[in-house]
C-alpha cells in the first residue's frame, strides 16, 4: 500500500489509506512547578475550553501517564511484575489512537470521532481530548490506571490545564469501538484540555 509522509503540528504524521500513525515531538520536561505546588492544585475541573491540546503537550500528557522514563524501557509509574499491564488511548475529533510509549507514536485504531461517547454530563461537550485506560488483570491493571491519571492530573496542576476521571462514559459503546482483545477491558477515562 501506498505510504505518504507529511507534517502534522509538531509531530510527523505517516498515513496510508488505511491508517495514521502519529510520531509525537519529545516530551517537554522543562517545567520547574515544584511537586508540592502540584499536589495542593490538583483538583477535577469540569469547565473546559474547546481549545484542542496540541501535539507537544500531548506528548507529555502521555509521558506522564505511561511513557518511559528510563533507559531499560521502565515507566513513569510502577507495574506489577514490571508487566505493564495498561494500555493509554486517546479519543479526540480526529479518532482513536493507542499510545506506543516506546517509539512515542500514537497509532491510530479508528478514524471516526467518538467524543460523544463521553458526553453524558454537560461539561463534557467541549472537551476535545479523552484518556482511556484499559488492561487485562482483574486487579492491578485498574491500580496502573490509578497511578496513570494521577500522574496527569499533577501534570495538568502544574500546567495550568483542566482534567477530571471519569466513570460515566458509554460503558457498552466505549469497549465496542475499541475492539479490544478478550483479555483487555476498560478501566476509567479521564478528559484533559485547557481550562474556560
Ligand atoms: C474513579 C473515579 C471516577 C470518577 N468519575 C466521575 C464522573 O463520571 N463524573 C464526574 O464529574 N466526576 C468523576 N470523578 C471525579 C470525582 O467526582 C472527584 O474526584 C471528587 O468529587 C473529588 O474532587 P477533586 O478531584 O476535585 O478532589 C471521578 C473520580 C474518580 C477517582
Amino acid at each position: 500500500m501506498k505510504k505518504t509522509i507529511g507534517v502534522m503540528m509538531t509531530g510527523f504524521i505517516v498515513s496510508s489509506a488505511m491508517a495514521a500513525d502519529i510520531k509525537l515531538p519529545e516530551p517537554d520536561k522543562t517545567n520547574t512547578t515544584t511537586l508540592i505546588s502540584a499536589l495542593e492544585q490538583r483538583h477535577s475541573d469540569r469547565e473546559f475550553s474547546d481549545k484542542a491540546i496540541d501535539n507537544q503537550t500531548l506528548s507529555t500528557v502521555l509521558w506522564a501517564a505511561f511513557g518511559v522514563n528510563r533507559k531499560d524501557g521502565k515507566r513513569t509509574i510502577p507495574t506489577a511484575l514490571d508487566k505493564k499491564d495498561l494500555n493509554v488511548y486517546v479519543f479526540n475529533k480526529d479518532g482513536i489512537w493507542l499510545y506506543d510509549a516506546n517509539e512515542n507514536l500514537l497509532k491510530q485504531q479508528s478514524s471516526e470521532n467518538h467524543l460523544d461517547l463521553f458526553q453524558l454530563q454537560d461539561y463534557m461537550k467541549p472537551v476535545s481530548t479523552v484518556l482511556v485506560y484499559t488492561g487485562s488483570a482483574e486487579d492491578y491493571a485498574a491500580m496502573h490506571a490509578g497511578s496513570a491519571y494521577q500522574n496527569v492530573e499533577l501534570y495538568a496542576a502544574a500546567n495550568n490545564m483542566a482534567s477530571i476521571v471519569r466513570g460515566y462514559y458509554d460503558r457498552e459503546k466505549v469497549p465496542e469501538v475499541l475492539n479490544l482483545p478478550t483479555d483487555q477491558r476498560v478501566i476509567i477515562s479521564q478528559a484533559i484540555g485547557w481550562k474556560k
